[in-house]
């Protein structure tokens, strides 16, 4: 392959990781996450994402498996966002009316009767995109009203796909950390409710039933795993904002499988690489990143850790990567244009870069370093999340038909 340059991909042992400990997973447990798939399982479209199987890949790439979780397919959304926003408002009503969720499905969340007791709400929160539209998708199901605020630079693609599901929504002048603190005073001066993917002092409850609403990903994956391979993932590659998807996926994970848990490897894109630039740091806490964040892979563009996400992937995960946008729009090429049987798979920006990754990390001599680290090798069983599809579908056919972002032109 064309060598990708070291400023392509850069990657850091994780030097903070800690043995093995039931103490950071107690809300991901088996039986914590099955409550909340009892819930998500009562909407009359819930439906298990596929895992792919990728074996002309893995045999391409020299590894003993690729499966690929292809959450493009969620709820007809184009991404697994979904799955966090309509578990938190689901719960944040049972709370509200002093029901416990496991007694209410989401036909009886939406009954006049409920909504008496609730009245007519607004739920806000902040968004590049995918989780904004899962939140005004599910206060529209259930009848009420969402704002959304957006990054600067946000799709107008995205910005539409959130305005058809009856949100009033708008990209505003701010990047995403600084939308969060927009829309938390917009609803502390309008008496709304603040549906966010991650937490600070105070605000913890309803991060916490977002991720939740993620871990059931990794259910279906281990119960799916089951029936098509005996034997668990060595590795798996997961892509970060905030952290919240990364540290829930692995928290089942981990939880699930105990001591042979797969290795975590936690993928950013350059421009907000903050869990990158934590692992980096020698002391305990993490860093942030700040400014403009200006990268394709918008649902990554996110400069400061979830803390509950950083409590997790600091104590668990193996490694972290910074990529630059190259690295995302080779994944999205290599999905869309499988090898022989294998299946096509069409990954947006956000979705593609742990894919774009292992092809790198098997091909390029420049990284064999960190692979023999990672012990990436003919034994190795990769698992990949496609966390969203075409959602920018003309920016998706520019980067794969035109070849924008390169490996080269960097
Ligand atoms: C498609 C996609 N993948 C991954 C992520 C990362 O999730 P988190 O911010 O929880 O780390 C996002 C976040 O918006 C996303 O939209």
């Amino acid at each position: 392959m064309q060598q990708t340059k070291k400023e392509n991909i850069q990657w850091q042992i994780n030097e903070k990781k800690k043995p093995y400990s039931s103490k950071v997973l107690h809300d991901f447990t088996n039986s914590e996450i099955k409550r909340v798939y009892q819930f998500q399982k009562t909407h009359p479209l819930y439906n298990e994402t596929p895992l792919v199987r990728l074996s002309n890949l893995a045999a391409e790439l020299g590894v003993e498996e690729i499966f690929v979780k292809n959450e493009a397919c969620r709820f007809g959304l184009n991404a697994f966002k979904v799955l966090g926003g309509i578990y938190a408002v689901g719960k944040f009503l049972a709370e509200r009316i002093g029901r416990d969720i496991e007694s209410l499905s989401f036909e009886e969340l939406k009954s006049p009767k409920i909504r008496e007791l609730t009245g007519e709400l607004t739920f806000i929160s902040a968004t590049d995109g995918n989780h904004g539209r899962g939140v005004a998708w599910a206060a529209r199901e259930l009848g009420h009203k969402s704002v959304i605020y957006m990054p600067k630079g946000s799709s107008t693609r995205r910005l539409e796909a959130i305005k058809a599901e009856g949100a009033h929504a708008e990209i505003t002048h701010y990047n995403y950390d600084d939308a969060v603190r927009l829309a938390s005073s917009h609803a502390k001066v309008n008496g709304w409710i603040v549906i966010q993917d991650t937490s600070w002092e105070g605000y913890e409850d309803i991060p916490l039933w977002i991720m939740q609403g993620y871990a059931t990903i990794s259910k279906e994956i281990v119960e799916q795993m089951e029936v098509i391979s005996e034997e668990p993932p060595t590795h798996v590659f997961l892509q970060a904002g905030v952290g919240s998807f990364a540290s829930s996926v692995a928290a089942f994970l981990i939880q699930h499988y105990r001591e042979r848990y797969p290795k975590i490897i936690v993928v950013e894109p350059h421009q907000a690489n903050c869990f990158y630039l934590s692992f980096k740091n020698k002391g305990e806490s993490f860093q942030t990143v700040s400014g403009d964040m200006d990268t394709i892979m918008a649902g990554l563009a996110c400069g400061e850790p979830n803390p509950r996400a950083w409590d997790i992937l600091s104590h668990f995960s193996e490694a972290s990567f910074s990529c630059d946008d190259s690295i995302s729009a080779l994944g999205m090429r290599i999905l869309g244009n499988p090898i022989g049987k294998d299946q096509r798979i069409i990954s947006g920006e956000s979705g593609s870069v742990t894919t774009g990754l292992i092809y790198c990390l098997t091909k390029n001599k420049a990284l064999f370093e960190v692979k023999e680290k990672l012990k990436i090798n003919e034994k190795s069983r990769i698992l990949l999340i496609n966390t969203e599809g075409d959602t920018d579908e003309a920016h998706y056919r520019k980067t794969v038909w035109e070849g924008t972002y390169p490996l080269t032109n960097i």
